[in-house]
């Protein structure tokens, strides 16, 4: 009797202490969703690491997402730092799509952010270049061949998707006029390129999802940090000038072994965060 209550005892100050171990997750979502699409995510770490705080911003829903990517990046790290501030032990993040480009414009101006993993869910990491119904329906009067006549100019640049509008035929205009992206990789003269890249890399951990049935994200490997040539001929991450030459601190998380990289088939853009075959495979085993 003496020893059940001993066993049962200890086991509840166990269970007890993985829960509370578990550190918090923040999740940013992408264009033109808001929290409610990530009931199911929310739902699946609940059930797997019960006990685990995770915060789904509030903040950019719907059209709102289309505002340019510093606008959210400031509005963004109001609403996280204080989460940061509450979790000695630090924070993991869940990035969605184009969210994912708004983490690491945060983490690259964060000096003292404390994010542990950073869980990259299909984000186009190098830009976009493709003709999906979001562009059609956002700029019906543009194909993508002409969409830089648009987004490399300062009006474009309010846009959100603009500012990561990575044409392969107009590399020296995105150079010149992407005012988010090309900053944030510090292809283009940055004063800040050496405070950003310490920054970024006091993440422990990058975990890049993403796969070629998206349909959204193109090309699909710009998930990976895969990206066109001036040819549309897809060169990976190693490839990348940004990567050789470290711009942002691709290179030096990569030679700590410090990037994950999962492909996965039959997943549509807007299912990622909601299928629990993802979950399980690619997600939950960072969320400790
Ligand atoms: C977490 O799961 C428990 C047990 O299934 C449930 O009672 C609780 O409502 C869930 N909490 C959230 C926030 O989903
Ligand atoms: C979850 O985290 C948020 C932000 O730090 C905090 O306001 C909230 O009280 C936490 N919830 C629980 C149940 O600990
Ligand atoms: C980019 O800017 C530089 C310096 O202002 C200029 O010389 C060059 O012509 C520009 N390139 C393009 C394609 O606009
Ligand atoms: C960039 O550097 C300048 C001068 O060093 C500094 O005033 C500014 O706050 C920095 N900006 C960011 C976003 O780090
Ligand atoms: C792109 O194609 C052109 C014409 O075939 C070729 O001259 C050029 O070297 C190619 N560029 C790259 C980066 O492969
Ligand atoms: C969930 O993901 C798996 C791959 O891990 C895929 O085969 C399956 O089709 C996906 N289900 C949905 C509904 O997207």
């Amino acid at each position: 009797m003496f020893a059940w209550v001993v066993v049962l005892a200890v086991s509840a100050a166990l269970a007890l202490q993985a829960a509370q171990c578990y550190k918090p997750v923040i999740v940013v979502h992408g264009l033109f969703d808001s929290p409610g699409d990530f009931k199911m995510l929310q739902g699946f770490v609940n059930e797997t690491h019960p006990g685990t705080n995770v915060t789904v911003i509030d903040l950019f829903d719907h059209t709102q997402s289309l505002k340019s990517l510093w606008s959210q990046v400031d509005g963004f790290k109001e609403a996280i730092y204080p989460i940061m501030q509450n979790a000695a032990d630090g924070v993991h993040m869940i990035c969605y799509s184009q969210g994912g480009l708004v983490c690491r414009g945060i983490l690259s101006t964060l000096p003292d952010h404390n994010v542990d993993t950073l869980i990259s869910l299909s984000s186009p990491q190098l830009g976009q270049y493709g003709d999906t119904n979001y562009l059609k329906w956002l700029f019906p009067h543009y194909v993508k061949s002409k969409l830089y006549h648009f987004c490399y100019t300062q009006i474009g640049q309010h846009v959100s998707i603009c500012n990561y509008w990575n044409d392969p035929h107009h590399h020296d205009l995105y150079l010149n006029n992407s005012d988010y992206l090309a900053f944030l990789n510090s292809e283009r003269e940055n004063p800040n390129a050496t405070a950003w890249r310490k920054n970024f890399l006091r993440i422990k951990k990058l975990v890049l999802i993403g796969g070629p049935d998206d349909g959204v994200i193109t090309p699909w490997q710009s998930s990976h940090f895969g990206f066109y040539n001036e040819n549309e001929t897809v060169m990976d991450m190693r490839q990348q000038l940004v990567y050789i030459k470290d711009t942002f601190g691709l290179k030096s998380l990569d030679a700590r072994g410090a990037i994950s990289i999962f492909k996965v088939s039959n997943v549509h853009h807007t299912k990622w965060h909601s299928n629990r075959t993802v979950f399980d495979n690619c997600i939950i085993k960072w969320l400790t």
